[in-house]
């Protein structure tokens, strides 16, 4: 197994990987090495048989505070654009098994971007959430002004990008940005997580798979274009076993046997 400095990763129940944020020191700002470590590890567990979804957490105190802005501070134009600064944040979008972030504490800039290129975003009534980086005379480059525009809408992403005002959980949950607010207690967030996890990773892997990409695609295509690829999908997946299984399962009134296949 590798040795990572920046995270942890476990397996903590049936079918699920777990990856932690682990820069305490640092409320788990997402360093380049962080962010190295995270590719590699989602890769890897992309790619693993056993693994049937991710969580993503980080500590009680924060999920992510933000980029590493001590790394970040001296960087010219020149060194950012030429080295193409955050282009690798993009991977975790490109991972084909689900992912969910479970939040506490702090979900700042980066943080909170982090989240929202998670497939579900489940927070403990601590999360505080927000997008500050107006503060340091930038904006967010890590996907905060397009992907909260999908998930809350244009006038309060304005109001948080422009003012750089922090957000509750409570906020979140009610915008839509959040699937829920779990309850309150230490590591409730991440067992709830984990539970969710579990659901997914019991289901038959092509179908959650098809899943995942047919509600993404809906982000990029218009509504005729999403609902031609959803039913293509839909008719694709009569080409499966799992197809077979899961109506033979139900006519027959028993649990289906999924193979993957
Ligand atoms: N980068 C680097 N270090 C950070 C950090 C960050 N984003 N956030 C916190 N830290 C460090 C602090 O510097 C501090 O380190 P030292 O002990 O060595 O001084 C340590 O973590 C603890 O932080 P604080 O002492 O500040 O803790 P606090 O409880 O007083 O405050 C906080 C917590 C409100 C989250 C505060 O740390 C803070 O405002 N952090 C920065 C938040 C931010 O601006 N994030 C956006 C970053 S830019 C970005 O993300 C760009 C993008 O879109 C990709």
């Amino acid at each position: 197994a590798k040795e990572y400095e920046n995270i942890i990763v476990s397996r903590p129940g049936n079918g699920v990987g777990l990856i932690t944020l682990n820069r305490p020191k640092a409320l788990n700002a997402l360093s380049s090495p962080l962010f190295e470590e995270l590719n590699y590890a989602t890769a890897e567990l992309d790619g693993d048989n056993e693994i049937g979804a991710l969580v993503i957490t980080g500590s009680e105190r924060a999920f992510a505070a933000g980029a590493d802005i001590k790394e970040m501070k001296d960087k010219t134009f020149a060194d950012v654009y030429q080295n193409k600064f955050l282009e690798n944040w993009g991977k975790l979008a490109t991972i084909r098994k689900p992912i969910i972030a479970a939040v506490s504490g702090y979900a700042l800039g980066g943080g909170c971007e982090l989240a929202l290129m998670c497939d579900i975003i489940l927070a403990s009534p601590t999360a505080v959430f927000g997008q500050p980086e107006i503060n340091l005379g930038v904006i967010p480059g890590g996907g905060g002004t397009q992907r909260l525009i999908h998930a809350i809408g244009k006038s309060r992403t304005m109001e948080l990008v422009l003012t750089g005002r922090n957000f509750s959980a409570a906020e979140a949950e009610s915008w839509g940005m959040i699937s829920r607010v779990v309850k309150e207690g230490e590591g409730e967030v991440v067992k709830e997580a984990i539970k969710v996890a579990e659901a997914i990773a019991s289901k038959g892997r092509l179908a959650v798979h098809a899943g995942k990409e047919a509600v993404n695609a809906a982000y990029e295509m218009s509504l005729a274009e999403g609902l031609r690829f959803e039913r293509r999908i839909f008719h694709g997946l009569f080409a499966t076993q799992d197809q077979k299984e899961g109506m033979s399962a139900f006519a027959e009134k028993r649990k289906a046997n999924w193979s993957h296949s």
